[in-house]
């Protein structure tokens, strides 16, 4: 493949935003197409196609203007990349989409594999949820099969009741209907690891981290991950493993829990950008944003190996409805080795993902307190 000039991306949103300002380090233009115009990457461009890939003329019009696609969000139609195919690289593949976006599916493809994943039921009637509490005990987790994200399209359920009213709130929604159940996993701690592969099979994984959720969006980053050295050789291991599964080319993150008793399991797999990755910008040889472009262009891959002992995230969640426009940062940009990143949406929403904190330090630990106590400075 040649050098691309102009790089596509499906979704405009920060992590289209990020990829976009290191493709324009690279001597790169950049295409977005998004519903709506003037999106976080959007705006970067005048290639802003903002009628959305739903529309075919504008998605003819897009593909026209890029050499290579590429995406930021995996809730785009596979039949859609299977059309750009036809004209234009684009990675990940329909093929690759169409074995992990259905969450059920993916836990399917990855068990089969010999991958660790909590145990599973496909949930077709409101008994089967019954019985699969029977045989796994409460609490466990309903979740759509599709279109989840941030916790939206999970339920913790504890008794039949809580699966009963679980069953009809998600059966009355059109995207997140389609249900299966899954065991409630007691975790030490959760964890990430990004991976980049490329065309040629290459592979370039990034350290294990720490995450920390809080009403399930992952708001805490900690590089690398304070546990025993075997538990990361697994969850690498595991990595490796659904990638090459799913032929996956681009860069990925995959979720894992730490169990009680030191087993790794895979929770789920993204086929882009992952938020648990942002640290790679100031932290890592090679960010996973110029990962991804390299892995997608079939370049070879940069070194993934951070540059400091430690490194944690702290995420902008919006505290108010409003201007986008932080009120309080003096006190932050008088700490040395913090970077902060706002994604410049319109408005700012209450619990809405609007920037993020990467601080450097010379230990995780060091690193996470400089990271909270940067956050502690910052204000909407
Ligand atoms: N089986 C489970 N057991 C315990 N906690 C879970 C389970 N599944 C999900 N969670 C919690 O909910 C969070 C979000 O769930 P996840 O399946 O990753 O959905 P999303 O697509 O919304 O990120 C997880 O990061 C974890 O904290
Ligand atoms: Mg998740």
């Amino acid at each position: 493949m040649q050098y691309p000039i102009t790089l596509g991306v499906l979704g405009g949103g920060q992590l289209a935003k990020m990829l976009a300002s290191e493709a324009y380090r690279m001597g790169m233009n950049i295409s977005i197409i998004e519903n709506g115009y003037n999106s976080p990457a959007g705006e970067m461009t005048k290639s802003d196609f903002g009628l959305g890939w739903n529309n075919r003329e504008e998605l003819d019009k897009f593909i026209d203007s890029a050499d290579l696609i590429t995406l930021e969000n995996e809730f785009i139609d596979p039949d859609i990349l299977e059309y750009i195919e036809q004209s234009k690289p684009v990675f990940p593949s329909a093929k690759t989409l169409r074995q992990i976006q259905d969450k059920f599916i993916q836990k399917t493809v990855f068990s089969s594999a010999g991958v660790a994943v909590p145990e599973f039921e496909k949930l077709d009637t409101l008994e089967d949820t019954f019985l699969f509490g029977e045989k796994h005990g409460f609490p466990y987790v309903i979740k759509s099969r599709k279109m989840g994200y941030d916790g939206y399209g999970n339920a913790t359920i504890y008794n039949n009741d809580d699966a009963k009213e679980a069953w009809d709130k998600f059966k009355a929604t059109s995207n997140r209907s389609d249900l299966y159940a899954e065991e409630f996993v007691d975790f030490t701690t959760e964890l990430a690891v990004m991976i980049a592969r490329n065309q040629s099979g290459e592979v370039e994984v990034y350290p294990v981290v720490e995450t920390i959720q809080r009403n399930h969006i992952c708001n805490e980053v900690i590089a690398p991950a304070r546990i025993p050295e075997s538990a990361k050789e697994q969850a690498i291991q595991f990595a490796k493993k659904c990638v090459e599964t799913i032929d996956g080319i681009g860069i990925f993150g995959i979720e894992f829990f730490l169990t009680n008793d030191n087993q790794i399991l895979v929770n789920e797999i993204a086929p882009r950008p992952h938020n648990t990755g942002h640290y790679t910008i100031e932290a890592c040889e090679t960010s996973q944003y110029e990962n991804a472009i390299r892995a997608v262009a079939n370049l070879p891959l940069g070194s993934s190996k951070m540059i400091r002992p430690g490194a944690a995230m702290v995420n902008l969640l919006g505290t108010r409805s409003g201007s986008s426009a932080p009120s309080e940062v003096n006190e932050l940009f008088a700490m040395r080795n913090v970077s902060l990143h706002l994604y410049h949406k319109k408005d700012c929403r209450v619990g809405r993902k609007m920037g993020h904190i990467t601080v450097l330090g010379d230990s995780p630990d060091e690193a996470y307190s400089r990271a909270m106590e940067a956050f502690g400075k910052f204000q909407f």
